[in-house]
């Protein structure tokens, strides 16, 4: 094995974190059942306040959250919630459960000793008895139909292919790589053993114990037509792809940020209902332009990833850089934080 493949394999082997950054789903092949619906569609903008009724270990730095209410909207494996914690913070979370619970919905998060706040406060701030509010389900990351499946999951990455393995058919063809530091560290553990118990379809790879992971050795000889899932850190993504042959396009779900708010040139803002225009410098973004003008607009993450600041485009050319809106939200609606203009001049409906 080279050099570089050894360490991109030590690297994908440390845990990232809980809560989804980056969404990415190639859908080249149709849904094996139609995505949830956009939570605007089903919660409205604010979403459902839910209460919580657990909040548990499940593995080493990782809780299980249970969050009640009634009626809930219907989700499909790969989906996601965003969570409003009691700070203000948005954080998404893949949704681990039964999809067939509307009484319910789990998450689980890694505790990210020097992330940005979120997992700490899910951890230590959140507890049973707390409201929160949630939006959503959405679905980027949806289970395609294909004749075989191999999905490769780094840690809590674990959590949206949960649901999937559960739902496939039992003579469904499958495979899963699952990679962490420990066994202690890894959530769902021994539910993802028991699934792939028959057929020995589970590889787990703790890497105190069994050392890096073969990736190569598992992505060769792939099923002809097989759809390649993947949750994990961002070193990961990367390691599973440059791996698979050319022309396979994996299924995506990346735990960092890929954008990055500056950058390029200058351009103007149009606030149409506030009958202001603002200018955008190539080292700023236009939610830093924008709430200097109106700082109740809202955001949370800036990083392109929690869909808070999302507004509607009445006219210009949007350089969308983020990978959270569907291509039908991309039509007239930006992420402020990170996206920016490809004309000179934007129009927001603000
Ligand atoms: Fe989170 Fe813009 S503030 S996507």
């Amino acid at each position: 094995m080279s050099n570089k493949h050894v360490s991109t394999l030590k690297i994908l082997m440390v845990v990232a974190g809980g809560a989804l950054v980056v969404r990415r789903a190639v859908r080249d092949r149709a849904p094996v059942r139609p995505p949830a619906p956009s939570p605007s569609a089903v919660t409205g903008v604010r979403g459902l306040k839910l209460l919580v009724t657990a909040h548990e270990r499940l593995a080493d730095g990782v809780v299980g959250i249970r969050l009640e209410g009634h009626d809930l909207p219907r989700w499909e494996p790969g989906a996601h919630v965003d969570l409003v914690l009691p700070s203000g913070l948005v954080r998404q979370y893949s949704l681990c459960g039964d999809p067939e619970d509307t009484s319910s919905y789990t998450v689980a998060t890694r505790l990210v000793e020097d992330g940005r706040g979120g997992s700490r406060e899910v951890h230590e701030q959140v507890q049973e008895g707390v409201e929160l509010e949630v939006r959503g389900p959405r679905n980027r990351f949806p289970l395609v139909e294909a004749p075989a499946y191999v999905f490769v999951a780094g840690g809590i990455g674990i959590t949206p292919v949960l649901p999937m393995l559960r739902a496939l058919p039992e003579d469904a063809e499958w495979r899963l790589l699952y990679g962490g530091r420990t066994r202690a560290s890894m959530p769902f553990l021994e539910d993802v053993e028991k699934l792939g118990a028959d057929r020995a379809r589970v590889t787990v790879v703790a890497e105190d114990e069994d050392g890096l992971p073969d990736l190569d050795a598992f992505l060769a000889d792939l099923p002809e037509g097989a759809a390649v899932y993947c949750c994990g850190p961002e070193t990961l993504m990367a390691a599973v792809e440059e791996r698979l042959p050319e022309g396979t396009a994996p299924h995506l779900e990346r735990f960092a940020p890929r954008t990055a708010a500056g950058g390029d040139g200058e351009f103007e803002v149009e606030l149409h209902r506030s009958g202001r225009t603002l200018t955008v410098g190539a080292g700023s973004s236009v939610l830093a332009a924008v709430r200097a003008e109106l700082p109740n607009t809202p955001y949370s993450c800036e990083q392109g990833w929690c869909g808070t600041c999302q507004q509607r485009v009445l006219e210009g050319e949007i350089d969308h850089r983020d990978e959270l809106l569907t291509d039908s939200e991309r039509g007239d609606s930006m992420l402020i934080c990170v996206s920016r203009a490809r004309s000179a001049r934007l129009v927001l409906d603000l």
